[in-house]
């Protein structure tokens, strides 16, 4: 694939992976970006997956002809990209290596060499020059490592981007890429918008007509569409209207009380709804759900003194996620001692500018007349 003239696409698509990064479904997969700038020197955008070694080098290899690459760009060291370092190192011995001083460190840690006499050190604002090709390396730090460096090159008004602008699946598969970017976005690099909001600052005065991130689709056409969501994400800003009820239910009580929360939301107006079992459904769709929309209800059971499992792991991906900006409701269950919404709410209380509802619907073991009324007034005053 050609991205320009002189820039290549050498990355693969993963179709055997069970859950990326050890936790993540990817129905339709994964794909592993790197590509190959063609100038007076060569140089390689970061490896693939293990897994993946020999198809990248051969792809690497088709692209090269019978020349030879002069660098390896390493922007990020995480192994689904850096994983064939050492081989590449081994198969080009005149190779130079060109990363952050905290990727050399981690390259030690991962491989036991940081390359001394085969490699250059660059920082934010360095350059290198490839003949037409002058790239300038940018700081990216947490984006989604701290050793993170974007790469852009002037000539293409090309941003290599890393991480950012990627997403969940291969590049054979057709699927919206704001859905599966989101929640790779809010499961991934989501605690660290701040981070995000200054490499986006950087990236605004740049003169940038293609994004090559490391997973995911070569962003070419309406990148403006692409920064906005990017700029909503990663200022915790409100992308849709709606409610998303995120619950548990152990015998189908609390369920069926969210249901017609749901119903009466509808009925009242609200543009969306989008309800969550959190045991049954994918949790990281639910994290995307609840910083996507700008209201959420939780639904939960007292248990064990507590709360039910599937909720505390979800608020816990929430808080370290830094959730903020919106409004909160809870729906609680108890069927002798009831305390679910106070320890919902208490999970919640460092965290940013939220809102809760006044109302709160709490269940003795079923719904009732009282708990009817009270999902009524909710959701009457969810969508004043
Ligand atoms: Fe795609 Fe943070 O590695």
């Amino acid at each position: 694939m050609n991205i320009t003239n002189d820039i290549r696409y050498i990355g693969v698509n993963d179709h055997d992976i069970d859950l990326f990064e050890g936790q993540y479904t990817v129905p339709n997969g994964m794909a592993y970006n790197s590509y190959c700038i063609l100038d007076e020197k060569i140089a390689v955008m970061d490896t693939v997956d293990a897994r993946f070694g020999e198809e990248w080098l051969a792809n690497l290899r088709a692209v090269l002809g019978d020349r030879t690459p002069d660098f390896l760009i390493v922007q990020h060291m995480e192994p689904d990209h850096s994983s064939n370092i050492t081989r590449l190192m081994d198969a080009y011995p005149t190779l130079t290596v060109v990363s952050s001083d905290r990727a050399f460190l981690m390259m030690k840690q991962f491989f036991g060499s940081d390359y001394p006499e085969r490699r250059i050190v660059v920082k934010d604002g360095d350059t290198l020059s490839l003949g037409d090709h002058t790239l300038t390396f940018v700081a990216a730090p947490m984006v989604h490592w701290p050793e993170v460096i974007v790469t852009y090159d002037a000539c293409d008004k090309v941003l290599f981007s890393a991480d950012g602008f990627g997403k969940f699946g291969a590049l054979d598969a057709e699927e919206d890429w704001a859905c599966e970017a989101r929640r790779y976005y809010f499961g991934i690099v989501g605690k660290y918008g701040a981070q995000t909001q200054k490499l986006l600052s950087k990236a605004k005065t740049l003169d940038i007509e293609k994004i090559c991130p490391l997973h995911g689709p070569v962003l070419t056409e309406d990148l403006g569409y692409y920064l906005n969501l990017y700029d909503i994400w990663s200022s915790y800003g409100v992308e849709s209207e709606g409610v998303v009820i995120a619950y548990t239910s152990v015998y189908g009580n609390t369920k069926r009380a969210v249901e017609r929360l749901a119903d009466e939301l509808r009925a009242n107006g609200c543009p969306k709804v989008a309800l969550t079992d959190l045991a049954r459904d994918d949790m990281a769709e639910a994290v995307e759900d609840a910083f996507r929309y700008g209201t959420l209800v939780l639904a939960t059971t007292t248990y064990n003194g507590d709360i039910f499992p599937f909720m505390a792991e979800f608020l816990h991906a929430l808080v370290e996620r830094s959730y903020q900006n919106r409004t909160v409701a809870f729906v609680e269950n108890g069927s002798w001692a009831p305390v679910a919404a106070k320890k919902m709410k208490s999970m919640l209380e460092g965290s940013k500018n939220l809102t809760f509802a006044e109302t709160t619907v709490t269940l003795r073991s079923a719904m009732s007349a009282d708990s009817e009324a009270q999902i009524t007034a909710l959701a009457r005053e969810l969508c004043k």
